[in-house]
């Protein structure tokens, strides 16, 4: 069982992309709504929450553990690593690797949250691939907002995403990274803006790949369609119609809730055997 998680809806770009890969495998898929964004928060305090959602989704039984986030993965992937020892990690980095073996002209642009940037794991990306090329990293207040109240394409959308990306196109950039998993929902709108000439990079395609061989193939053909289940610690009626819009997929999302580091599962209203049961 493939354990995903993001601070929200934006790690579904990475799900869908596991999901391609790994038809047979039975996947978790946790959100934590009741903290998004993650982004503008200390380093610190994203670890925290990603220490209990990883315990969480342990004890529901996955066997690797994916940070669909960016921002998580700046905060916590060393650390995780580190207390669960025995647990396959896959993070997400900004693809700086691969725009910068791309770029014609010698200028990327990267964007994402503010803490991604603060991250060791950033300052090693430019320092191991990005000597050469100029990279340029920006910040793009309010969009991760946008993507989870489901504005993919409104004029107020277009307004935010327009005033982050203009310095990048003034500089001359010809590849765009993204850097946070909400804005592949971006996409059409972001290709709107930017033009045939400068190409969009998105690492989940690369990360699918890499859950695929920390899996070495182990699970074989299992059930088809294989079985997923959606967790949300914010509102699960909000989440089941994103997870429809975002990657057409209908299902029921089971409640849970923080109490203190750990997260515990809420008695699940929709459950069909509760409802039937008296009171
Ligand atoms: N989707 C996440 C990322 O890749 C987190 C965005 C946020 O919650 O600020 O960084």
């Amino acid at each position: 069982m493939i354990g995903v998680f993001d601070s929200g809806v934006g790690g579904l770009s990475v799900w869908r992309e596991i999901v391609r890969e790994l038809p047979d495998v039975p996947t978790l898929y946790l959100a934590d709504q009741a903290h998004v964004p993650y982004g503008l928060r200390p380093l610190e305090e994203v670890r925290q929450f990603a220490e209990g959602i990883t315990r969480f989704l342990l004890a529901q039984d996955a066997t690797v553990v994916v940070l669909a986030c960016n921002t998580a993965s700046a905060a916590a992937l060393h650390y995780l690593r580190a207390v669960f020892s025995q647990v396959p990690f896959v993070g997400m980095e900004p693809a700086v690797k691969p725009a910068v073996q791309r770029t014609r002209n010698g200028r990327v642009g990267v964007i994402a949250t503010p803490a991604t940037f603060q991250g060791e794991l950033f300052a090693s990306l430019l320092e191991r691939f990005a000597r050469d090329v100029h990279v340029i990293p920006q910040v793009c207040p309010g969009l991760v907002e946008a993507v989870e109240a489901g504005a993919l394409d409104t004029p107020e959308t277009e307004t935010l995403l327009r005033a982050c990306l203009e310095p990048l196109l003034t500089a001359g950039i010809d590849e765009l990274v993204l850097g946070c998993t909400h804005y592949p929902f971006l996409r059409p709108l972001m290709e709107r803006i930017v033009g045939p000439k400068v190409e969009i990079i998105d690492p989940a395609p690369a990360v699918a790949q890499q859950v695929r061989r920390v899996l070495e193939n182990k699970y074989g053909a299992g059930e088809s369609p294989a079985p997923h289940t959606f967790y949300t610690t914010g509102d699960p009626t909000q989440f089941a119609g994103a997870i429809e819009r975002l990657v057409r997929v209908r299902s029921e999302v089971r409640p849970l809730r923080w109490d203190g580091d750990e997260i515990k599962a809420l008695p699940d209203e929709t459950d069909p055997l509760r409802r039937a049961s008296p009171p």
